[in-house]
């Protein structure tokens, strides 16, 4: 039976667009100047990207020309990952990266789009090493610090985990990847906007962020690349963004992305503790209600918004089509992993067994989440669970051989 309740917990995957970012689209829709275009059209279309560039960088202490807008976090990503693999960079100077450096560090659980770069790098020729994490999506800093040497070019290593929320001490890892010569980029999409992000504070060499994660608009991201640092376009072909990617600017997507980082800056602070205090009340109604129950992530040093829960006993696409039913929105894995069967990598690399990571459901809470939501998803969970591990064909013993 389909209710009329809606209530929305995957804000990691995407989220609603803010009223504010909506409104200076719809009046940015006007000006639909081509802003390489020298004329009054192109002018005014200009300065809103360039209004747009400075706003986005003073958010994360850049100089805006450090600031390049891409199509998505993925393209930012994968462009960082790709540089790797082009001639200019293996033999820059500038940061002692030179021909000699063939490899590269990044980590188990990170998104789809640096993993699959990665391991095209490696096809390429690059010797890739995917280091560990800890029960609680920590990285292992021993197998860091092994696997880092003068040979290191790259390190690509995410901020916040997108299925279980943990953070990662990217100050400190940057610092000792810079100790020996090596180059160091963050992918951020699921921590700017969230926490404070600073680059010069992280001394980061590159940075990837993403609109849709922010209640800004889809296909618009932007990649922060410390001045001197060396760089080439992975979309080549135009001079846009002082020649680091061609393309015509995605002028609506711009302003959208700078509302949205505008509207973080007011509304984040508070809305961590409110959703912290949220997500704690979602927890404890999980605990004492259902039994069998792990949760995955660090328990304090993680996303405030982001509970990813373990059912013994049920499986996690049933529970999220039972509580979807109940209109409640969650998600299983990342997003665009979801369609698989396979248990979540993220999961499987915090050690947890198979049925753990196949009973797992994330829920990610988010700025319109309310008290009364989160009594309504306790309730309907309680009753899901109860229904799903009566079904479960984990709970009949037929996966166990
Ligand atoms: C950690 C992380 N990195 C990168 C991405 C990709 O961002 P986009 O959807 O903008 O391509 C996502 C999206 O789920 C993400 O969570």
């Amino acid at each position: 039976m389909l209710t009329n309740r809606k209530v929305y917990l995957d804000h990691n995957a995407t989220t609603p667009i803010h009223p504010e970012v909506k409104k200076a689209m719809v009046a940015a829709m006007a000006t639909f100047g081509n802003p390489s275009s020298l004329h009054e059209y192109g002018r005014v279309a200009r300065l809103l990207v360039e209004d747009s560039r400075a706003a986005l960088a003073s958010f994360i202490g850049a100089d805006p020309k450090e600031v390049v807008f891409m199509g998505s976090g993925s393209e930012a990503n994968n462009t960082v990952l790709n540089l790797f693999s082009c001639a200019g960079f293996r033999k820059c100077e500038v940061v002692g990266c030179s021909l000699g450096k063939k490899e590269v560090i990044t980590t188990k659980i990170e998104h789809p789009c640096v993993l699959e770069s990665a391991a095209c790098l490696a096809e390429r020729g690059a010797v890739v090493h995917f280091v560990g994490v800890d029960r609680y999506g920590k990285i292992n800093l021993d197998e860091f610090k092994q696997k880092l040497s003068e040979n290191t070019g790259l390190i690509s290593i995410m901020m916040a985990n997108n299925e279980i929320g943990t953070l990662q001490d990217v100050k400190e890892l940057c610092r000792i990847s810079h100790a020996k010569g090596a180059l160091f980029h963050t992918d951020a999409v699921q921590a700017v906007g969230k926490i404070p992000v600073n680059v010069k504070d992280l001394d980061v060499d590159y940075l990837s962020l993403s609109g849709h994660k922010i209640y800004g608009p889809k296909g618009i991201g932007a990649l922060y690349v410390k001045k001197g640092v060396q760089f080439c376009p992975f979309i080549c072909g135009g001079h846009q963004e002082h020649g680091r990617r061609a393309g015509t600017e995605n002028t609506l997507g711009i302003v959208g992305l700078a509302k949205a980082i505008e509207m973080r800056k007011k509304e984040m602070i508070g809305e961590h503790e409110r959703v912290l205090k949220l997500k704690m009340l979602l927890k404890q109604g999980i605990e004492e209600n259902i039994p069998d129950v792990q949760f995955n992530g660090h328990p304090t040093d993680s996303l405030a918004g982001t509970l990813n829960v373990s059912f013994l006993g049920a499986e996690g696409e049933a529970i999220l089509l039972y509580l979807d039913l109940e209109g409640i929105a969650v998600s299983t894995g990342s997003a665009c992993a979801s369609a698989s069967l396979d248990p979540s990598h993220v999961l499987t690399a915090t050690g947890i067994s198979q049925e753990q990571a196949h009973g797992s459901i994330r829920m990610s809470l988010g700025r319109e989440t309310s008290l009364e939501d989160i009594n309504y998803v306790i309730k309907k969970l309680i009753k899901v669970i109860k229904h799903v591990r009566k079904i479960s064909t984990v709970a009949s013993g037929d996966r166990h051989g």
